[in-house]
């Protein structure tokens, strides 16, 4: 009988009922203790989820030492100082996305996690999607030929609908708008998602990019409280990839009538592939050989995959410390979010 490996929850906000949901369906895993700085946010939570120990500070949890490995589910602003304590402390980690807020500090977190010898992981979500997968491999298979056109999308309708809650007066919501609370606006939120998306369905990475970011007017004065709502809602960036094909990735809080949904279209010059994404489900359909002349698409069946949780158990279970999405990868992603807050400025295309 293997010793199961014990979990410690950093941050028991939104998502991380998501990480329990998951991690507690994995049977080797016992989830032995959450930490948040809100004392009754963190007491709701283990009584929710059966967690026998709750903390207040990392400091003392770290004091009392009893577990393997932690899912950092805190505000994008605090993964950095408190997954560089765990690192040194000797705790596996996956952390929340985006790695931090900026490319220095996540270059950091990447360069001591590889020399911790540690499991290090990033939640992109999106990874589990087994459509993405599938269409990755049809694109390193050639199913479709030679990449040339790549557009890929992250729509939400937060600012527009109170689908997910009332962002006017919930902190949750309101730490995402505003720069000095850490956030990068949806280009830092869900921009990283799309970057992943786009470049790991389509087999590539991006090379060069041009963006421009927007922030609308949502508050008189666009202040709310302690929250200067100064965070980009909308982005739109073209992209060249390293196997030459060209792009289009936006994103928008604003995509009226879409709860959350991703999309990538791949074009190469014998077919193409469509994924989407959605909260009700996930579809990957092709344009291939002979369908090219009508422009016929056929929906693609997939198996299921290995979600990023089970990723982490499994890799510290086998030491693979080079499980993907790994931390080095997530800082490459934030190094062009970086780039493009540049391009907004300078208004021209830089390389990665
Ligand atoms: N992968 C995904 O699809 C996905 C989805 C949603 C959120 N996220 C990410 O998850 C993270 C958390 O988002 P959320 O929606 O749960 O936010 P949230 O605001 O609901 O929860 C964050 C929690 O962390 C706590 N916290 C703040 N500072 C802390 C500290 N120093 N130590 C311990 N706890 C602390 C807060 O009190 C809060 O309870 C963010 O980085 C976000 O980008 C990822």
């Amino acid at each position: 009988m293997m010793k199961p490996i014990r979990l410690l929850v950093l941050g028991t906000g939104g998502m991380a009922n998501n990480h329990v949901m998951h991690f507690s369906t994995i049977s080797d895993v016992q989830v032995v203790a959450a930490v948040d700085v809100d004392i009754a946010t963190v007491r709701a939570f283990a009584t929710r989820h059966g967690i026998p120990n709750t903390f207040t500070s990392l400091d003392e949890a770290i004091a009392w030492g009893e577990f393997d490995a932690v899912t950092n589910v805190t505000p994008d602003r605090i993964h950095y100082p408190t997954t560089l304590q765990l690192l040194a402390a000797g705790k596996h980690v996956m952390c929340e996305k985006p790695l931090a807020e900026s490319y220095a500090k996540a270059d950091e977190m990447a360069t001591v996690a590889e020399a911790s010898g540690l499991v290090n992981m990033v939640n992109l979500t999106y990874r589990n999607v087994a459509e993405v997968q599938k269409a990755r491999q049809m694109v390193i298979g050639g199913d479709i030929g030679r990449v040339r056109h790549i557009e890929a999308s992250y729509l939400q309708s937060w600012l527009v609908s109170k689908a997910w809650g009332d962002w006017a007066t919930e902190s949750q919501w309101l730490w995402r708008l505003s720069t000095k609370h850490g956030s990068n606006g949806v280009l830092g939120d869900v921009g990283i998602h799309i970057l992943d998306f786009a470049g790991y369905g389509a087999a590539t990475d991006i090379d060069h990019i041009f963006a421009r970011l927007k922030t609308f007017e949502k508050a008189p004065g666009n202040k709310i409280g302690e929250y200067d709502l100064d965070a980009n809602d909308s982005f739109t960036m073209t992209t060249e990839f390293t196997n030459g094909a060209m792009g289009v990735i936006h994103a928008s809080r604003w995509a009226t009538g879409h709860l959350n949904e991703l999309r990538l279209r791949v074009h190469g010059d014998k077919g193409a592939l469509e994924v989407i994404h959605t909260l009700e489900g996930s579809s990957l359909r092709a344009c291939l050989n002979e369908d090219v002349e009508t422009a016929l698409w056929r929906e693609i069946e997939v198996d299921p995959v290995e979600t990023n949780y089970q990723k982490f158990i499994a890799a510290i279970r086998s030491g693979n410390t080079l499980q993907e999405p790994g931390f080095r990868h997530a800082a490459n992603l934030q190094k062009i979010l970086d780039l493009a807050m540049i391009t907004e400025v300078e208004r021209r295309e830089l390389a990665v």
